[in-house]
């Protein structure tokens, strides 16, 4: 039985992770630990800051923790306003978990990489595991340096570190903090809210998506895979579904023929051209049985439903 801890348990994936491993009953106890001052969950919580290296590990000693999710992390739009606070943020939480892990006080941690390790040079469609990264952001830098440093420990010091390349999570709960595809959750509130829409990002923008349950699904899984049946030390790449700004605005407008989307790309254009339009994730399929439960049309459905529009 596992002592589990999300770092970073306040964010958009965090929020869902704490609710649907406080409901499994194959762990001893989650803690929950954040920057932010308070929870927004009545679950274990403690102000802990990721970033420092004697902090983490005290409370890691002390709470007997061996399981570690670490999200906390500054995306990829949000990313390009500091490149140097994301590289040290991004980075040097992540040292610390490895470090910790390294010194066999963390048994097995997570932590997401993303498609923002793929550039310009890789191919669009069905992007491999194996292909050209070369990442135009300071966030896919860093995602793809944390990648590289999770393999070498692996390798060299036998830690076991798992992680997943997400496309753009789509969420109901709580709001994405600053990612390329954060229009697609931005979208629906203000169709709740009978708001005009701005999208950043041209109406034929085509991205990978997830659904945050299946996110939250795929995480499960990989993290109690057998360790024996993991072929990929880095990071695995993950696939659901992909769609452009516009078929949300024509779903959403089949409900309502008013609701009005405006089209006004910004930097964040440029980043998404360089991410792929569909993913290969053949390895994850393989390994650790995954397959995505939420298509395009299932996500909006269970969007619009669990924000009450419908
Ligand atoms: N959301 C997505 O679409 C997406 C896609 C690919 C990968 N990811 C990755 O998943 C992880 C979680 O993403 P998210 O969308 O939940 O991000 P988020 O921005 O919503 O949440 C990040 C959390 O980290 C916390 N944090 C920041 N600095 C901290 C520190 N020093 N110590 C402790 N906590 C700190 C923040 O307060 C926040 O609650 C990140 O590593 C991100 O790169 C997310």
């Amino acid at each position: 039985m596992s002592r589990v801890l999300i770092v970073g348990s306040e964010g958009q994936i965090g929020t869902q992770l704490s609710k649907a491993l406080s409901n499994r009953d194959d762990f001893d106890y989650l803690f929950l630990c954040d920057i932010k001052d308070k929870s927004r969950t009545d679950l274990n919580y403690f102000k802990v800051d990721a970033l420092s290296y004697d902090d983490l590990k005290s409370f890691i000693i002390d709470k007997k923790i061996n399981e570690v999710y670490h999200l906390a992390a500054i995306l990829s739009a949000k990313g390009e306003k500091d490149p140097m606070r994301t590289w040290n943020l991004n980075m040097n939480s992540l040292f610390n978990i490895l470090k910790l892990a390294k010194e066999g006080i963390i048994e097995k941690a997570f932590w997401p990489s993303s498609i923002a390790v793929f550039g310009n040079n890789n191919p669009k469609n069905d992007t491999p595991q194996f292909s050209d990264k070369e990442p135009i952001t300071s966030y896919g830098i860093s995602k793809l340096a944390g990648e590289n440093w999770c393999k070498y420990f692996n390798t060299n010091y036998g830690t076991d570190i798992r992680s997943i390349r997400f496309p753009g999570v789509i969420s109901y709960d709580a709001l994405p903090g600053g990612g390329t595809t954060d229009y697609a959750v931005d979208i629906f509130h203000s169709f709740k809210s009978k708001i005009r829409y701005t999208c950043f990002l041209d109406k034929d923008t085509i991205l990978p998506m997830i659904y945050i349950d299946d996110a939250i699904d795929g995480i499960i899984k990989l993290m109690r895979a057998p360790k024996k049946k993991l072929r990929i030390q880095s990071s695995y790449n993950l696939y659901a579904f992909s769609m452009s700004p516009k078929m949300i605005e024509e779903e959403l407008k089949k409900i309502d023929n008013g609701f009005q989307v405006d089209y006004v790309p910004d930097y964040r254009q440029a980043i998404a051209d360089s991410w792929p339009n569909t993913i290969d994730d053949i390895y994850a399929c393989e390994d650790w049985d995954w397959n995505s439960k939420y298509n395009f049309k299932e996500t909006t459905n269970h969007m619009l439903s669990k924000l009450a529009i419908l």
